[in-house]
């Protein structure tokens, strides 16, 4: 029997150097010590013999095993290594390799228009609303004087939700009905609200049917359009350079009595006429004026103890000056190239 042992453990250490994958290491392993194999047949003998010569052999036979099994494990760790190392270093990465590159974005120049007046206008003590894009009949045209059949409704044709009653707001003007009604003609009125608004219009390089407004309300007692005048007076220096100067000329709003156009003077030629202000070295940027004493009253304001003044800043109009960009549809067409180039311009 120790011949056997011996013999049979250099027999496998000798063909298992010559192997050199998993495969036919386990197909040696099977040989030796599977079902038919030497080993088996050794202990299979175990139970002819005398009792005296069962005990060595049978640890002898113990001895066998484990030796076989130790010589098969070794062997298939240091195999299962190799070929690890080897997959690891086909798989190693190139770190010269250029990277994927991943694009990256800008805050939208439209954004940061509204968030710069945002700031300027909390500086002074308005707080930021924001209101419905999908308003009711009787915040977007009743409560501000349009009552239905009314001719201005014309000018304000959008797009309806359900019936005539649910639309989508033509202007951000409703908030200010909402405002007011919150807050039950009891306190003064800071607020600004800039948001989306919508119209039935053929979109062209300077209409979409949908874009931006910054409205403005501010109600409380003994105030004058010179109120607003200055107040618009800063925001334009802001946005457009301290040398900007303001004009109001007369306008016609429903909600407003009086109404105004505010203009800015051309920050491009300063005056002398170019293409951006169509040679009249004025540039309107939106519509504004004395809240009606219908408003105030239908809103929960004693118009004989409130009074206010609102305002609508074209957002796209303003950023479009600021930054040069001579369609309006670049903001809303998705196409990056033209965007990226435009939310670039961080420091005009
Ligand atoms: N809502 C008006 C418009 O969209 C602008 C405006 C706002 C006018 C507030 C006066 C007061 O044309």
């Amino acid at each position: 029997m120790i011949e056997d042992k011996e013999r049979m453990i250099s027999e496998v250490k000798e063909k298992i150097t010559k192997l050199d994958n998993l495969k036919d290491v386990n197909d040696l392993k099977v040989l030796y010590l599977g079902k038919k194999g030497p080993v088996n047949d050794l202990t299979s003998k175990l139970k002819d013999l005398p009792v005296e010569e069962k005990k060595s052999f049978g640890m002898m036979l113990n001895e066998l095993k484990n030796e076989l099994n130790s010589i098969f494990d070794t062997k298939i760790t240091e195999l299962e290594t190799k070929e690890l190392n080897k997959k690891l270093e086909s798989e190693q990465i190139d770190i010269t390799l250029p990277s994927t590159k991943i694009p990256i974005g800008s805050p939208s120049i439209l954004e940061k228009v509204i968030e710069e007046c945002e700031e300027v206008f909390m500086s002074m003590g308005y707080d930021v609303y924001d209101g419905p894009e999908i308003e009711e009949d009787r915040f977007n045209f009743e409560l501000l004087g349009l009552p239905k059949g009314h001719p201005a409704r014309d000018a304000q044709d959008t797009f309806y939700v359900k019936g005539d009653e649910l639309l989508m707001r033509s202007h951000t003007s409703p908030v200010q009905a909402r405002v007011m009604l919150s807050k039950e003609g009891k306190e003064p009125i800071r607020m600004i609200c800039p948001g989306k608004a919508y119209r039935r219009d053929d979109d062209d390089a300077t209409h979409s049917h949908n874009f931006t407004q910054i409205e403005g309300l501010l109600v409380d007692k003994d105030i004058k359009l010179s109120d607003l005048k200055g107040t618009i007076t800063i925001i334009s220096k802001h946005l457009f350079g301290k040398d900007t100067e303001t004009r109001f000329r007369p306008s016609y709003y429903q909600f407003t009595e009086p109404s105004v156009e505010m203009d800015i003077s051309c920050f491009n030629c300063k005056g002398s006429g170019c293409n951006i202000c169509k040679n009249t070295g004025w540039i309107t940027i939106g519509g504004a004026g004395v809240v009606h004493y219908d408003v105030l009253k239908g809103c929960g304001y004693d118009p004989k103890v409130w009074s206010g003044f609102a305002f609508g800043l074209g957002a796209e109009r303003c950023a479009m000056l600021k930054y040069g960009i001579n369609d309006i549809r670049t903001f809303y067409n998705t196409d990056l190239r033209e965007t990226k180039v435009f939310d670039r311009k961080e420091n005009i």
